[in-house]
């Protein structure tokens, strides 16, 4: 099969498109003809060795598509089951082995396309705005990069639990696209807190901040007394180490640093998660906005899009 394989780490000239073996579904697993794989920043950080890629080297953590095989000791998924993933490595390839414990089987009516939009940010977004911080009706909310595939997806589902959303963005057409997704206020990055200041008066109640290295400060500075910064994410650069008694300092803040993994780690909150955020998909509730389907010989291309930043909302690859 055709994959885009990483042999030895870099920028995204390190993304190769090869021959390799086709996947075999050990027990547990089932093998999946890959219909869509999501492009996320993680598989930069994969690709640029900042997290461990190991063996076979296939990058992209999120998929969709049909069972073609599964494995030994599989009852509850059959051949012809559509499936969806996420955070499980190989997916920018046309087959993919998914522990059967792992897989979302999809609801009649969602195509593989949008699932593979939608479910990695989408549950990220989930998990930020349910149990990370559950937002409350009137709750004041900073979603940074509004208009990328997290931000729009927080937004949306930010403002369905009833928040007033502040979103920065650095261009006109991202604005527009984060007011459609509901945002009550954009700002650009320049001095965004001292305005969060002033269009708040005490400050948010939570911060989500994928940017890191470059919003880290300012996304501290926006927090009213004892409110939550969420730094999900590094697309700027990491932050750099923090001395803690800042966070006392500046009113008992909350930081963390929380992932995905953490809070879909038993199948059974995998699936509540994915069975609320694909009823809202269902319903017209969340809107997925597809910004480009590459092939898998333009992975170079998709990765220097996001990280130029001249992407918005979700970015597919298709074999
Ligand atoms: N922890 C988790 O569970 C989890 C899960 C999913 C994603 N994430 C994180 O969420 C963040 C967003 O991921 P995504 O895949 O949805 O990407 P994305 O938001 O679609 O793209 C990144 C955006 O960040 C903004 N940005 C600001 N400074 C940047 C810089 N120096 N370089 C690149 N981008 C910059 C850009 O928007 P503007 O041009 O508007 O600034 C850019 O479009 C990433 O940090 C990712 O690691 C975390």
């Amino acid at each position: 099969m055709r994959a885009v394989v990483v042999p030895s780490h870099g920028d995204s000239s390190a993304l190769r498109v090869t021959e390799v073996p086709d996947p075999v579904p050990g027990p547990g697993e089932v093998l999946v003809d890959v219909a869509a794989s999501g492009v996320n920043f993680i598989d930069v950080y994969h690709r640029e060795g900042r997290y461990p890629l190991p063996p076979p080297r296939v990058v992209g953590s999120e998929g969709a598509g049909t069972v073609s095989a599964v494995g030994e000791g599989v009852t509850d998924i059959v051949v012809g089951d559509r499936v969806g993933w996420v955070n499980i490595l190989g997916s920018y390839a046309e087959k993919a082995v998914i522990p059967a414990a792992r897989a979302i089987v999809l609801p009649e009516g969602l195509s593989p396309e949008v699932a593979a939009a939608v479910l990695l940010q989408g549950l990220t977004a989930h998990y930020l705005t349910h149990s990370t911080h559950e937002i409350q009706p009137g709750d004041d909310v900073l979603v940074h990069a509004a208009a990328g595939g997290m931000g729009l997806l927080l937004t949306q589902v930010a403002k369905l639990r009833g928040a007033r959303v502040v979103g920065t963005v650095s261009t006109a057409e991202k604005e527009k696209l984060a007011r459609e997704a509901g945002a009550d206020e954009v700002f650009g990055y320049d001095g965004f807190a001292e305005r969060v200041k002033a269009l708040t008066g005490s400050g948010v109640h939570v911060v989500y901040d994928g940017v890191g290295a470059a919003t880290f400060e300012g996304s501290l500075a926006s927090l009213r007394p004892r409110g939550l910064l969420a730094l999900y994410g590094a697309a700027s650069g990491p932050v750099p180490p923090f001395d803690l008694q800042r966070l006392n300092q500046a009113g008992g803040l909350f930081v963390t640093r929380p992932s995905l993994g953490w809070y879909t780690s038993t199948r059974e909150e995998l699936l509540s998660r994915a069975d609320e955020l694909l009823g809202w998909v269902a319903s017209g509730a969340l809107k997925v906005h597809i910004f480009q389907r590459y092939a898998l010989e333009d992975a170079r291309r998709a990765h220097d899009d996001l990280e130029a930043r001249r992407t918005t909302g979700k970015v597919l690859l298709i074999p």
